[in-house]
């Protein structure tokens, strides 16, 4: 799904896969020797790129080759996405076994290709891959590391609509590499699976286009043994019997959704579902382990995405909800629609940190990792407000006791340059949030919430980044701003200037 970037005063550009390497990189992309794929190709980091695909061959027709660059442009991410198209649709048809930790299906995925492609690629790491085809006609596809490269018996053409089908099979196997994460992407429980994906897991078990700056919207049709109960993003639309003591689970998420939100929990869990007060549909679900948390997750994540919409705006999805999984994982995702807690009994400013990446993160969603803040930040200071809100501390009192007392990790590191490899570093949370404080504190706070539903409103189920949101932060307020969120976002070393 193409991502609207806006620039607020004159111009609006489409960003897709295809300029996201340009507005990234626009210089390097400029300099670069460029390949036969024009302006398309996502040149972040050329020298760090083992070419996967052929680029100089020339074709019988006597025409050069044009292959989607095994990248989609984030330069801390050389690897992650691809570009040359713009997915729409993933459907999953999935069975998974939790006896034999075998997952195998097809996924379906509906792009359109931004340049002419006679290859481009997916990202999926691990699994055996049976057969591609493209439009229907099988396609040729090899394995290069994490990349999957596909060429389609015919070149698809610039702006053409297509449909790639993978069937594939395996025994998923999680991420370990990230020092700052632990385990992420599809992980085998006891009883089922527990499948949290930021920022780059879910190669671990569909193809796809793993990187938030290509959004698309997903159906999940996930077959599993009777008595397992198959949980995925958006609504329950269908539940079937399979045959063969089977059972199938579908899922629809209608809006645009980053790949690191998709999930496919399984196992045992017991379900309450409903409507909030502002009649916004809601799924919570528990391992029996917490059978005695259910209610008060349901209620939590009731009152908690009710109150949002009253700070951030409209709720951006069809429903709410939140998974608790007998899995220690020892951490939360977003997951788009229902959060999932691994292991434990979330506090209250869990759900509410969250329920915020609904707004944070889900629907206004990063186009490159290092802007993390833009969703860390936001749902850290999201904590603070609710902890306000019920009369706990407030956030000037939080704010000073971070001010005064925060390690010294957290002053070297400044939040809005988020490193590949310490992605989620405290600073990026909490200095993250402090920022966001002082700019309250700056601007006052009529403009600042004006400021925080704009945000989300104008970028509803877009992709953003930094300069964007300083760009408005001072449109909306009438000031310059750029010291500010320079010294809090930008440099090493503690702000000496606090409101
Ligand atoms: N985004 C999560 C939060 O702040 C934390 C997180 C980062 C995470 N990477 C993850 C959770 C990978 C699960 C898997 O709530
Ligand atoms: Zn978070």
């Amino acid at each position: 799904m193409c991502a609207a970037i806006r620039h607020r005063r004159s111009l609006r550009v489409t960003l897709c896969l295809a300029s996201l390497g340009a507005a990234v990189a626009c210089a390097a992309s400029q300099g670069a020797a460029t390949t036969a794929s024009p302006g398309a190709v996502a040149t972040a980091a050329p020298s760090a790129k083992a070419v996967a695909t052929p680029g100089t061959a020339v074709t019988p027709a006597g025409k050069p080759p044009t292959v989607g660059a095994p990248g989609i442009g984030d330069p801390d991410f050389p690897f992650d996405g691809n570009g040359g198209y713009d997915v729409r649709h993933y459907t999953l048809k999935l069975s998974y076994d939790p006896a034999t930790r075998r997952l195998a299906g097809s996924a379906i995925v509906k792009a359109k290709a931004v340049q002419d492609l006679d290859a481009f690629n997916l990202d999926l790491r691990g699994l055996r891959v049976d057969r591609v085809t493209v439009d229907g006609t099988p396609a040729g596809f090899r394995r290069e590391g994490d990349e999957l490269v596909i060429q389609p018996a015919a070149r698809i053409a610039k702006g053409a609509r297509f449909t790639v089908q993978v069937d594939y099979g395996g025994e998923p196997q999680p991420i370990r590499e990230d020092a700052s994460l632990g385990v992420y992407g599809f992980i085998a429980t006891t009883d089922g699976s527990f499948v949290t994906n930021e920022p780059n897991g879910a190669k671990t078990w569909f193809p796809s286009n793993d990187h938030p700056a290509d959004k698309a919207t997903f159906t999940f049709e996930i077959t599993v043994p009777d008595g397992v109960t198959a949980i995925a993003n958006g609504e329950l639309v269908a539940e079937r019997k399979a045959g063969d003591g089977k059972k199938t689970f579908v899922w629809r998420e209608r809006h645009p959704m980053a790949t690191y939100l998709a999930t496919m929990m399984t196992g045992k869990f017991e379900v309450r579902t409903g409507t909030t007060g502002k009649g916004i549909p809601i799924y919570t679900a528990v391992d029996p382990a917490f059978r005695g948390s259910l209610g008060y997750l349901y209620e939590e994540t009731k009152r908690l995405t009710d109150h949002w919409t009253t700070v951030f705006g409209p709720y951006p999805f069809s429903s709410t909800g939140g998974v608790i999984d007998n899995f220690t994982a020892g951490y939360a995702l977003e997951v788009q629609t229902k959060p999932v807690y691994g292991g434990f009994v979330p506090r209250t400013g869990t759900i509410a940190h969250e329920l915020a990446h609904q707004w944070f993160g889900n629907s206004v969603t990063i186009a490159r990792w290092r802007d993390l803040w833009l969703n860390e930040g936001f749902a850290t200071y999201a904590e603070w407000l609710w902890s306000e809100h019920r009369g706990e501390a407030t956030t000037d009192q939080i704010f000073r006791q971070y001010y005064t007392q925060a390690s010294d990790q957290i002053w070297r590191h400044p939040p809005a340059v988020a490193r590949p490899n310490n992605l989620f570093h405290a600073s990026v949370y909490k200095r993250g949030a402090m920022t966001l404080h002082v700019l309250r504190r700056t601007i006052g706070d009529e403009k600042f919430f004006r400021l925080i539903r704009e945000w989300t409103g104008a970028n509803r189920h877009g992709n953003v980044t930094t300069e964007q949101f300083i760009r408005l932060a001072e449109e909306i307020s009438g000031k310059r701003l750029q010291e500010l969120f320079d010294a809090w976002l930008y440099q090493p070393g503690r702000p000496a200037q606090v409101p």
